[in-house]
């Protein structure tokens, strides 16, 4: 249906975030107003403390906003119990980190078929997926290396494959190119964009302006405050 291609993925309505220390309150995000509309590539941009690593955790359904409202693809997120919130999880997000976060003695295959198992795929319909997703980003060739046996941007990409193979609406990256030389991480970024290409949803958090240049517009984040740049 063409009306949901303009649904937003991600609507952050007047979202708050405190940290309560019992002394103290920590305000770590401030009234953040924010969509994300399907198919855009957004990039999330701050210094350090600027509460980006809060909002990756709201965004991400890791964590849930002290007042404010967030629909995450038609669900009102805000409203659910933990459980719920797993759910998501598993259903709506592709998480890609900076550390890649892969399972260590766990060859490139089954790292990518894991996340299939917490939808009650068969095991040989995983293993398939799996091989298809990393013949996707090139790494037909690698399929049975663990971890250790793979250069950093290879591990990235086995953690990219692992975002995509669920085909959840939002790809959510932390610092993905945090741990990579310029040119791997290059790379990485030339896929993100790829994937936009093919109309992925894609959200980018990063502190160095450089790499959110990748994606199509951005968002500055000062003081759990949001600032709104768009560029042509
Ligand atoms: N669990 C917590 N308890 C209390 N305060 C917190 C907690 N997590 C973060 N904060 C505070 O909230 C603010 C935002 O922190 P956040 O970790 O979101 O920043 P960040 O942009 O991710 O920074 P960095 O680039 O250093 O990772 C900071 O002032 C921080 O001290
Ligand atoms: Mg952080």
């Amino acid at each position: 249906m063409s009306s949901l291609a303009a649904e937003p993925i991600i609507t952050l309505d007047e979202v708050s975030r405190v940290y309560d220390l019992g002394k103290v309150q920590v305000p770590a995000l401030n009234d953040v107003t924010l969509n994300v509309a399907n198919g855009e590539f957004l990039a999330i941009v701050g210094p350090s403390g600027s509460g980006k690593s809060t909002m990756m955790n709201i965004l991400g359904c890791l964590d849930r906003p002290t007042s404010g409202r967030y629909v995450l693809d038609g669900q009102p997120v805000d409203e659910l119990d933990d459980d719920g919130l797993a759910l998501v999880r598993s259903r709506s997000i592709g998480f890609v980190f900076q550390s890649y976060n892969l399972l260590p003695r766990t060859s490139a295959l089954e790292n990518v078929a894991t996340p299939l198992m917490y939808q009650g795929v068969g095991r040989k319909e995983r293993l398939r997926r799996a091989q298809s997703a990393l013949e996707r980003l090139g790494l037909g060739d690698r399929l049975h290396h663990i971890p250790s046996e793979l250069s950093g941007g290879q591990q990235q990409r086995v953690g990219i494959a692992r975002a995509l193979v669920t085909e959840p609406a939002l790809i959510l990256a932390d610092e993905p190119t945090g741990n990579l030389d310029s040119h791997s991480g290059a790379e990485v970024l030339e896929l993100f964009g790829d994937l936009h290409a093919l109309g992925r949803t894609i959200v980018l958090i990063t502190h160095d302006g450089a790499v959110a240049a990748a994606a199509d517009r951005a968002v500055h984040l000062r003081d759990g405050q949001i600032q709104e740049a768009v560029r042509e």
